[in-house]
């Protein structure tokens, strides 16, 4: 199993000792990228990859071989530590830089592993944003694990190696969970977006050239019945709404 680490904190304490933690529970290769020594410019807000294409981003050969390497990996593990309430700036500049995947999703057979660290506050929140971001990219089961770091005990957590554990046989088996509602949603809201009477181009050309247009889900992943017609609804729904 390939593994990519991506740490969202600055620096290799809090945050980076749980992921050496949970994977010390993991069997594979290991990849990582430090966001900090990535320099990634801020997102100077052009809008290019989401009107015109990923590839007019003025700083796509960064980001590019980063979204290449989670495209490779069989799991990704991706920490943050709580800054004011939210994940760092780090993660949420990368965060910015490929929000394109929100419009464009991909990635249906990977699953996460969301490592989040603080002080005293905001863990629940802050890996609830990262586990959200990855479902709107298309992800297809994600794994969190949020504690209060500083204490002596704090690494000894059982969440962190039973979760990690789970999330390795979960990797490891191939299986595809079911999406929840909430994802085949979020899929149909796109993908009618794409299909609407005045779509962004660029959205509509990888929604048409992937097929993904004429897939009530990634073929991916299987529906059962009731979600199939969950997401036909969905799809007319916003069809008419988007018109
Ligand atoms: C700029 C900054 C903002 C922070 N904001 C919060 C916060 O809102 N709530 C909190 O409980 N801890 C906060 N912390 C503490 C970190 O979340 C906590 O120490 C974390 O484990 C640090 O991870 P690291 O060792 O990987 O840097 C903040 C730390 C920094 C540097």
């Amino acid at each position: 199993m390939k593994y990519l680490i991506i740490n969202g904190s600055p620096r290799k304490k809090h945050t980076w000792e749980m992921a050496k933690q949970a994977q010390s529970n993991l069997d594979g290769e290991f990849e990582e990228i430090q966001l900090m020594k990535e320099k990634i410019p801020l997102c100077n807000g052009c809008t290019n990859c989401i009107m015109e294409s990923e590839t007019e981003c003025p700083h796509f050969d960064i980001i590019n071989p980063i979204v290449e390497k989670i495209n490779d990996c069989d799991g990704l593990i991706i920490t943050s530590p709580v800054y004011a309430l939210n994940v760092s700036g780090l993660l949420k500049n990368f965060i910015d830089h490929t929000a394109y995947l929100y419009h464009r999703p991909r990635f249906f057979d990977k699953k996460a592993l969301v490592l989040v660290s603080t002080a005293g506050a905001g863990e629940k929140k802050v890996a609830n944003y990262i586990d959200e971001t990855l479902r709107h990219w298309g992800f297809n089961k994600t794994y969190k694990i949020a504690i209060k770091c500083g204490g002596k005990d704090a690494l000894e957590t059982k969440d962190i190696n039973e979760i990690s554990r789970k999330f390795n046989e979960d990797v490891k088996s191939e299986k595809m969970h079911s999406p929840k509602f909430i994802n085949i949603l979020y899929y149909n809201v796109w993908r009618a977006m794409a299909s609407s009477s005045d779509p962004i181009e660029a959205d509509k050309k990888y929604w048409e050239t992937s097929g993904l247009i004429n897939h009530e889900f990634s073929p991916d992943v299987k529906l059962n019945p009731v979600k199939k017609a969950f997401a036909k609804v969905m799809y007319s729904i916003m069809k008419k709404v988007m018109k």
